[in-house]
């Protein structure tokens, strides 16, 4: 029998999330470490709390609202996700996924039923970029991608260490060590599809096979400072026109030859001196790829870096490429794909199977424990803006299937860890 989930309850709380950090601009900013951050990591912690779960916070200010099990000696089964955003971003990206699991767990509960294992939800630190640099902050915490000895002196742009940023939501690198995801059966996150292959195919949820790897190069381009009215032509080394052709690059480059299988984007951008009637000295930008396929995410990255440095050339502009990410693609666990498929087809729906173009805590959590994905629609296919949109019927069936699975999964998550450790 399926569990009758609280719709009504978990409308109500993305509705009041949505406020926080309301961008008068439009849109939701809240980054890690801001004003916003730390007021949704408040009100998490008091639904928690609400909602009778035991509320923790670990070194890399991870939060967790735990439902104990009744044997102690038992792994935490975990579901959640993060409650940051990207500038004028959406209402679900993240939070949907840790609403979805509080609510499967606080459905599971009031039912009666007494969970063996403990059951978690949990909210990422820092999933997306933010002013220090680093995506994805607590799961690769968590999971030890990230050491944190070797952060103890990174900055944000604006000169606030990390330390201070971290202890400031309740974490402390000089204690990461005590992290430990052993503890933990297996995760599952729920989250907005922000594609729209859903939406086209008229179904509600897909599962997730694999996450696509990201590929971010810093380039800086040097030209040279000179007068804007006084500098003919034929003297100017302007780092802004050859940033121009280095953008269109991107664009022709996938064009040409990988046309399917890999996106590439140039989101951020800064101009020196950015003065009106100045000739642009340097240019910085981070140039991203992403693609399922190791391999041409590579080849792809190396095409661009040497095809810009030759054009740059004939500017007498001079470049510079510094890597500061090289994330693999990540399949997912198969057992625990296909359970999830299941569960989908014992609510009578049809899922689809589909990778995910965008990046997520999950990429980090697979690499040390069985993960899942569970997509929702996303209507038109929208994120990372203000029209992100997802029915709340949607929402409320990814509670309901997550909310069997998990009761089910506390029976079986030894068969379905063993089958993933066979494979
Ligand atoms: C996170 O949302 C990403 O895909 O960059
Ligand atoms: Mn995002
Ligand atoms: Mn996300």
């Amino acid at each position: 029998m399926t569990q009758a989930i609280n719709p009504e309850r978990l409308h109500q709380r993305l509705t009041y999330f949505s406020t926080i950090g309301a961008d008068p601009a439009g849109g939701i900013s809240r980054p890690f470490g801001s004003a916003a951050d730390l007021k949704a990591r408040q009100a998490l912690r008091q639904e928690f709390e609400a909602a009778s779960l035991t509320y923790r916070v670990d070194a890399a200010g991870n939060q967790w609202g735990i439902l104990p099990g009744t044997d102690p000696q038992s792994k935490l089964i975990v579901a959640g996700s993060h409650l940051d955003t990207v500038p004028h971003g959406g209402a679900y990206d993240g939070i949907g996924g840790i609403l979805i699991s509080l609510e499967a767990i606080q459905t599971l509960m009031q039912s009666g039923y007494r969970n063996r294992h403990p059951l978690a939800v949990v909210a990422f630190t820092g999933e997306e970029p933010n002013p220090f640099g680093l995506s994805t902050l607590g799961s690769r915490l968590y999971t030890g991608r990230l050491k944190a000895q070797d952060l103890l002196q990174t900055v944000s742009s604006s000169g606030e260490r990390l330390q201070d940023a971290l202890r400031r939501v309740g974490g402390d690198l000089t204690h990461c060590q005590a992290l430990d995801p052993t503890e933990v059966a297996l995760y599952i996150e729920p989250h907005v599809e922000q594609s729209g292959r859903l939406d086209e195919a008229d179904l509600p949820i897909g599962v997730v096979d694999c996450i696509t790897g990201i590929y971010r190069d810093h380039i800086t381009l040097i030209g040279e400072q000179n007068h804007a009215g006084t500098t003919p032509l034929g003297h100017r080394k302007d780092a802004l026109e050859a940033f121009a052709e280095a953008a269109l690059i991107v664009e022709e480059l996938l064009q040409e030859t990988w046309p399917e299988w890999m996106v590439g984007t140039i989101g951020q951008v800064s101009v020196y001196p950015n003065a009106i009637n100045i000739v642009p000295s340097r240019v910085d930008f981070i140039v991203e790829w992403r693609s399922t396929d190791q391999s041409q995410l590579h080849r792809c990255a190396e095409r661009y870096r040497d095809t810009i440095n030759s054009r740059m050339h004939t500017r007498h502009v001079t470049l510079s490429a510094t890597n500061v990410l090289d994330q693999a693609p990540q399949t997912l666990s198969v057992p625990l794909r296909q359970f999830l498929q299941q569960q989908v087809e014992q609510h009578q729906h049809t899922h689809l199977t589909l990778s995910s173009w965008a990046g997520h805590d999950a990429t980090h959590m697979a690499r040390v424990v069985p993960t899942g994905m569970l997509f929702i629609r996303s209507i038109g296919g929208k994120s990372h803006c203000p029209d992100e949109f997802s029915r709340s019927d949607d929402l409320a069936l990814a509670a309901s299937i997550l909310c069997d699975s998990l009761k089910q999964l506390d029976q079986v998550v030894e068969e379905v860890i063993s089958d993933a450790a066979s494979l």
